[in-house]
């Protein structure tokens, strides 16, 4: 892992409910038990869990990503609370605000920015479902983006609509480099659709520019996203996170990687009503065999790119 500029990987799917939350806490806790300094950042504007999870109790919205947000000069450091967990920090999403959805793009910078000169190993960004703007720019600016989902029909739809939705994002922070002219006729081109297909933007650029044909190939190359499937309930059900591994890397041209599964847990739903938190969840001994493999496979794959 690269010194002095901090990963930042984000969690997202799209559906609501498939394990985002549980799948972020539990790769922070994970990778924080293998000695790496983590921040884990509750980024669900609209419906932040993550201080239950970690059982921390910020005040009120002072204390949490609301300040950063709404409070000029404020600084992440201000809202960090300990956890727990040795080495792991969380930054609460809000309590009582959900004006927050949709921030301006010079918030979404300074965030990334203060993230990355952290002197941490890792930020997890814990994300909100669905695919509101803010949502995909969290994914597009991560290093890393891991897809949550359940083997359900359902979920693989909103997972794909999501995924897509964030890599045109992504495709035009890129292109920009290139100059504005470019995206103009590339990604705002009225022949094509309202959402363009990926498929088309690339032959597009290949068509009107091919002088950066090679260019964004290989830029879409160093795109990460992993796959994680979550309550699985037979170990035949990793090959459907092979096929949309593969599926990934033949549609987008990215790097994409099936990370691995987390297995159906009844003992977990149960705790998770009581209202119990991710100490208690931990002490599911399956759960954190999931995760540390998780973890071991997305360790191996961010440190062989550096
Ligand atoms: N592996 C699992 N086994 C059993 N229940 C799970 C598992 N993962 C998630 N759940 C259940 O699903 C609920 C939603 O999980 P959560 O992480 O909050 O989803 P999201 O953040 O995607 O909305 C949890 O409260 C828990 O009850
Ligand atoms: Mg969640």
């Amino acid at each position: 892992m690269r010194k002095r500029k901090s990963h930042i990987i984000a969690v997202g799917g799209g559906k609501g409910g498939v394990g985002k939350t549980l799948t972020a806490a539990g790769l922070a806790a994970s990778l924080a038990e293998m000695g790496l300094s983590v921040i884990l950042i509750d980024v669900d504007l609209g419906g932040s869990n993550v201080h239950t999870l970690l059982e921390v109790e910020p005040e009120d919205d002072s204390a949490t990503i609301t300040r950063y947000f709404r409070v000029k000069g404020s600084l992440l450091d201000e809202i960090l609370l300990s956890t727990d967990f040795r080495g792991l920090k969380v930054a609460c999403g809000s309590l009582h605000n959900y004006r927050l959805v949709n921030l301006p793009y010079f918030s979404k910078l300074r965030f990334f920015n203060e993230l990355r000169r952290k002197e941490v190993d890792c930020v997890v960004l814990d994300l909100g479902s669905g695919s509101a703007y803010t949502t995909l720019d969290f994914f597009a600016f991560s290093d890393t983006g891991i897809l949550v989902t359940t083997v359900e029909k359902t979920a693989i739809e909103n997972l794909y609509r999501f995924l897509r939705g964030a890599f045109l994002r992504k495709l035009r922070f890129e292109l920009e480099k290139y100059g504005r002219e470019i995206v103009d006729t590339v990604m705002n081109n009225p022949d094509l659709k309202q959402l363009p297909n990926p498929q088309e933007v690339i032959s597009t650029i290949e068509h009107f520019y091919p002088q950066y044909g090679d260019r964004i190939r290989d830029f879409l190359k160093t795109v990460k996203v992993g796959i994680v499937l979550n309550m699985m309930e037979s170990p035949s059900e990793v090959h459907i996170g092979k096929q949309m591994e593969k599926a990934v890397r033949a549609y987008l041209g990215v790097d994409a990687k099936m990370l691995g599964g987390i297995r159906y847990y009844e003992e977990v739903k149960r705790r998770m009503r009581m209202g119990e938190g991710m100490k208690s969840l931990w002490r599911i001994s399956g759960l954190r065999e999931d995760m540390g493999s998780i973890v071991k496979t997305l360790k191996g794959w961010m440190d062989r790119d550096g």
